[in-house]
């Protein structure tokens, strides 16, 4: 049986930033338990020798005794847990807010030594779009009951199997335009995955991380046209750069929630309105270069996974 110091509890691990930090976990000799409500959907890792130290469980998320068992003898429980569109069944409060409170509060309990939270770049109580105000609620509720948790905020995020850039690549096949939102004004400062898995191996690793927050963005910051056409340079595709005003864009995106998976909510369009990048860091708060990171280029890692 592996020591506790060696066994990580990551919630939400069956995503994008999940494989990254898995793959990463495993390689680093750790016990890694996955608790998911979709076991059967396994994981994609390249750990074939390492894969006796990952296990997916099925864990009904709203049981107190399934997270319990999940987290008991783990050392460091990692949450990774967060929605982009909220559901009738799993709103942003529940989700981005409730959820990390019980698994806090869990962990506290079972005595975690090491807690780490993912929230997002822009998360502010008093922003116009729920995602934004529900990742700051969750930051005070997680702290509530585990004061040192460590709290990272990454931006955007880019790698394989990322949503945004691998979505606008696809869009950029089958359509002869993509839309610029507001008129592609909002920039970004976009954070390869792999740094943001450096990071928390960092944070874990230094006893000044303990109860921080951490602000983490790349080098370098794009306007959303900017990004656009980046993603048409690398796929070598060429198509109509489309502005589509705020109110416009808010009336698509109410027809879009009727979807199963919608690809833009009007909360989507409020975020968008506010740029997503680190700017000046809160009091006591860190960023990649407190951490002695050097964040990796954008044009260095998209055309590795953007299928032309
Ligand atoms: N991707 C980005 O660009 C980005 C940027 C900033 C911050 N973040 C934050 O980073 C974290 C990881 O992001 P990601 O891109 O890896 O997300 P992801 O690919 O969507 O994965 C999220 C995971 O959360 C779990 N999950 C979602 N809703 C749940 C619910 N109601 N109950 C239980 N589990 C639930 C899912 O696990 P199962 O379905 O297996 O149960 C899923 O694997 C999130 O907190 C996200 O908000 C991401």
């Amino acid at each position: 049986m592996a020591s506790s110091e060696r066994i990580v509890t990551v919630f939400g691990g069956t995503g994008f930033v999940g494989h990254a930090l898995i793959q990463q976990l495993a390689e680093r000799g750790y016990t890694v338990r996955i608790p998911t409500r979709h076991p059967d959907k396994g994981l994609d890792l390249k750990i074939s020798g390492l894969a006796g130290q990952v296990r997916l469980i099925q864990c009904n998320p709203r049981c107190e005794a399934a997270l319990t068992e999940s987290i008991k003898g783990a050392s460091i429980v990692i949450n990774l847990i967060g929605e982009l569109a909220e559901t009738k069944a799993n709103s942003f409060q529940y989700t981005h807010v409730e959820m990390p409170a019980k698994l806090a509060r869990i962990a506290k309990a079972e005595g975690v030594t090491s807690f780490v939270h993912l929230s997002a770049l822009g998360a502010n109580l008093t922003s116009p779009a729920t995602y934004a105000r529900t990742k700051a609620a969750g930051e005070g509720s997680v702290r509530a009951f585990f004061p040192d948790a460590i709290i990272l905020r990454p931006g955007l995020l880019f790698g394989p199997r990322d949503s945004f850039f691998n979505r606008f690549a696809l869009m950029a096949r089958f359509m002869p335009f993509l839309p610029l939102i507001g008129g592609g004004h909002t920039k970004f400062q976009p954070l390869y995955v792999g740094d943001l898995v450096t990071a928390i191996f960092a944070v874990l690793a230094r006893p000044d991380a303990r109860g921080r927050l951490f602000l983490l963005g790349g080098n370098d910051v794009f306007t959303f046209r900017e990004l656009m056409q980046l993603v048409l340079n690398v796929t070598g595709r060429s198509c109509w750069l489309l502005p589509v005003p705020w109110k416009l864009a808010k009336a698509k995106a109410w027809f879009f929630e009727k979807w199963p998976t919608p690809p833009l909510t009007r909360d989507q369009v409020e975020m968008l309105k506010i740029d997503n990048v680190v700017g000046s860091l809160p009091k006591g708060a860190g960023n990649l270069a407190s951490l002695g990171l050097t964040p990796t280029p954008l044009g260095a890692i998209l055309p590795t996974y953007l299928a032309s």
